[in-house]
């Protein structure tokens, strides 16, 4: 069956290209871009040809003027051009690469099983669908595009144009990463309340204007379905950084006898609040509440921010990461089960589970990996682009004493 968010197809004129400025790669740098991967990093180019400004597509060409393809220029990123066409092709003059795009990303998540019972999705995951800058979530009635590159900008009102049919959505808001000013209703109307969605039997309210991210935590949908799982009846279960309470719902919805969730976030906890009423809600510091709260749980969820946003992070990242483990580890019954989670890319999953390992050593705990856990299929992955997983987590088992 095709669910709601899919609608009847477009077609709409777009911008003509003008005639392509071309960054050349220093000597050796071709490699990546002969595989696919979708970033030029400014350190590979030797100089631009022409004058192109922050938004424009531009032709890249290797050291001895192979053509390697066409993306988007900006100056002012580290990510010098983000490409959407590879090999000697030249640029599409009608864009209509990114109205194939958009539709094949909507097309194959219509029918995919695994995104089912859902009124909120991920319907463009950036590079993911081939579409470098570009994020677009659906909630309900209404659409959050996230945008992050200049040229991405200059593509909003055509890309509200292929939007608005495909999904037949009332309003989509415009968010952006740097600057609030630009943030804007692309079409219909957005309402400044939060709106509710449903996901598995659970219903969220969610702020698509100010919520972090584009409102909700789209990315760990089917690990709140596993925690729910996991919460019987008897289990008593606690979320930390718990945003919206998203584990904290699905806690109480598999039965759990008590609940305790803990956010520091204002505007969070009060959405919290109405979403889960009957939970525990704590406002404060999920390490200040390790500390002084003494109770024992069988269930814990441990989702905290991005620790490590850049490279040079990652040694305190690894130290935060562990410190927390240690009092997470010290609040959970034998035979508990701990689902934990690093959003860093720059952590990836050999090092979050050997810092997870060196906290278990020191809170002499034995834990088993039961398993990994990860976004789910609407958050694509693509191979050519390593740097596009950001979210490892484990599911653990914290082992009786013999
Ligand atoms: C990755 S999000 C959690 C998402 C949540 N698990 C969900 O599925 O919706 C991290 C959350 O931690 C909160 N936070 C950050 N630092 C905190 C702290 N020291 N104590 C408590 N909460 C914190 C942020 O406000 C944010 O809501």
């Amino acid at each position: 069956m095709t669910p709601p968010w899919f609608g009847a197809s477009s077609t709409s004129s777009v911008a003509k290209a003008s005639s392509l400025a071309t960054v050349h790669l220093r000597e050796g740098r071709e490699r990546p871009l002969r595989r696919e991967h979708p970033w030029v990093l400014s350190g590979s180019v030797d100089h631009v040809e022409g004058d192109p400004e922050s938004g424009d597509v531009v032709r890249v060409e290797g050291a001895h003027g192979e053509r390697l393809g066409v993306g988007d220029y900006d100056p002012d990123s580290q990510i010098r051009v983000r490409m959407h066409g590879f090999g000697p092709t030249d640029a599409d003059p009608d864009e209509d690469w990114l109205l194939a795009r958009i539709e094949a990303a909507l097309a194959w998540r219509a029918t995919h099983p695994a995104l089912r019972d859902t009124d909120a999705i991920r319907l463009i995951h950036a590079e993911g669908d081939g579409l470098p800058g570009l994020s677009v979530d659906r909630y309900a009635d209404w659409l959050v595009l996230k945008l992050t590159t200049p040229a991405m900008w200059r593509r909003a009102q055509r890309i509200g144009e292929i939007l608005q049919p495909l999904t037949g959505a009332q309003g989509a808001w415009l968010r952006g990463d740097t600057s609030v000013q630009t943030e804007r209703a692309l079409f219909g109307s957005v309402a400044d309340e939060p709106v509710q969605i449903h996901e598995r039997g659970r219903a969220y309210w969610v702020d698509l204007r100010h919520g972090q991210k584009t409102g909700f935590y789209l990315d760990q949908r089917d690990a709140r379905d596993l925690f729910r799982r996991l919460a019987a009846p008897d289990v008593r279960a606690l979320d930390l950084f718990s945003f919206t309470g998203g584990f904290a719902l699905a806690a109480q919805q598999g039965g759990a006898r008590e609940v305790v969730a803990v956010e520091s976030s204002l505007p969070a906890h009060k959405l919290l609040c109405r979403n889960a009423p009957g939970v525990e809600a704590v406002l404060g510091d999920v390490p200040e509440f390790l500390r002084k709260d003494e109770r024992r749980f069988d269930l814990i969820a441990l989702d905290p921010p991005p620790f490590a946003r850049r490279k040079r992070d990652v040694s305190a990242a690894c130290r935060a990461y562990k410190d927390l483990h240690l009092w997470a580890l010290r609040r959970a019954q034998p035979g508990a089960h701990l689902l934990s989670f690093s959003c860093s890319h720059h952590v990836g999953a050999e090092l979050f589970a050997k810092v997870v390992l060196s906290a278990a050593l020191d809170a002499g705990a034995e834990l088993q990996v039961l398993g990994t856990l990860g976004a789910p299929p609407d958050h694509p992955l693509a191979l050519t682009h390593p740097q596009g997983a950001y979210l490892n987590g484990l599911l653990l088992r914290v082992v009786e004493p013999a």
